[in-house]
């Protein structure tokens, strides 16, 4: 019996391996290693796959059969915002793609447990500060768009042949569990702050003139330890015979601006560097928060750690 992880060797995805780990769950990690690292993952089976090839379902299959996979983490994706507006076609094929071979691979085998890697980016840029699961959903770029598709797929298993899903919304995600499972990539604002400062160059900050407290854009910031235990209560979650679908938002409920981030860089540093303010990014709603009320009365998950330990983390890893 064991639990199959796409995107296993990822920032995230091998935080939950870790934790599956912990727990003696045996694990099998399905990943393309387009970006995941393979030290990532420990003592868990292997198969390297792109989800959205021809051969992926029959593999798939095969893979779930072989080790006796009774639930899927689906966390394999393409997550670049900017690129997905370049190359839609990339991400179709890649996040819905993917997720319709690893859909038809679970029907086939009778696994019918899956918790999901969605995102706060199916709400787009929201009217209001703090979204709800019930929040309006309208994605504002191809990236949101495929996870909010992914969620509908879902949904349509689940009525269709019985899955039992969980969609997990991520917020913004930071920070390590452990130094060795680090984010590698420079794609959000932690890591491309720490990357400026190591090369010598001045942090930038898209826009001050917001209309928030300090002018600057505020985002739910999550540790991604505390995100990867959502994971698994998420899966327990499933657990329970008259739990079949359900989605939840994935942050502390609290928010913090662009300039706290860079004021507790500053302190955690010890580097009292310039900050260069350039004009807004596109696409950039003002505030996004999550309303985290349902995961904590459903899922009895909340974040343990802020933005404190998650600056704190991130550094080290680094340091
Ligand atoms: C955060 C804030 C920037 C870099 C992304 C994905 C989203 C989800 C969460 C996966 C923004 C500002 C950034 C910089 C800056 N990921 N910023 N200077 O855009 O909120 O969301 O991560 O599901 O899908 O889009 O994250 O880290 O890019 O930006 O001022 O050098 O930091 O403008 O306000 P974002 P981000």
């Amino acid at each position: 019996m064991s639990v199959l992880v796409t995107g296993g060797a990822g920032y995230i995805g091998s935080h939950v391996v870790r934790l599956l780990h912990q727990r003696s769950e045996p694990v099998v990690v399905v990943d393309d290693l387009s970006s995941g690292l393979l030290d990532r993952i420990g003592s868990s089976q292997f198969v390297q796959l792109d989800l959205a090839s021809p051969e992926a379902t029959q593999v798939l299959a095969k893979t779930m059969r072989e080790h006796k996979v009774t639930a899927v983490i689906h966390l394999a994706a393409k997550k670049q915002v900017g690129v997905s507006v370049q190359q839609p076609e990339l991400y179709y094929e890649q996040n819905i793609g993917g997720m319709a071979n690893l859909l038809a691979a679970m029907r086939e085998t009778g696994v019918d447990r899956l918790v999901f890697s969605s995102s706060a980016a199916t709400y787009g840029m929201p009217d209001v500060d703090s979204v709800t699961e019930e929040s309006a959903c309208s994605p504002i770029n191809p990236y949101g768009e495929t996870k909010l598709i992914g969620e509908w797929m879902t949904a349509n298993a689940t009525r269709a042949w019985g899955l039992r899903a969980s969609n997990l919304r991520y917020f913004n995600v930071a920070g390590a569990g452990w130094p060795e499972l680090a984010d590698t990539a420079v794609m959000n604002l932690v890591p491309i702050v720490f990357a400026a400062l190591r090369a010598g160059r001045t942090p930038v900050v898209f826009g001050d003139d917001y209309p928030t407290a300090d002018g600057s854009c505020i985002r739910d910031y999550v540790h991604v330890h505390d995100l990867a235990e959502a994971h698994l209560s998420a899966l327990d979650y499933l657990e329970r015979d008259e739990r079949k679908f359900a989605t939840f938002n994935v942050g502390t409920g609290a928010g913090s601006s662009v300039f706290e981030v860079l004021n507790e860089v500053k302190r955690v540093t010890g580097i009292d560097f310039e900050i260069d303010i350039q004009p807004r990014r596109a696409g950039d709603p003002p505030s996004l928060c999550a309303d985290v009320s349902r995961i904590e009365q459903e899922l009895g998950w909340k974040a343990k750690q802020g933005l404190p330990e998650i600056i704190e983390s991130a550094w080290s890893a680094i340091s």
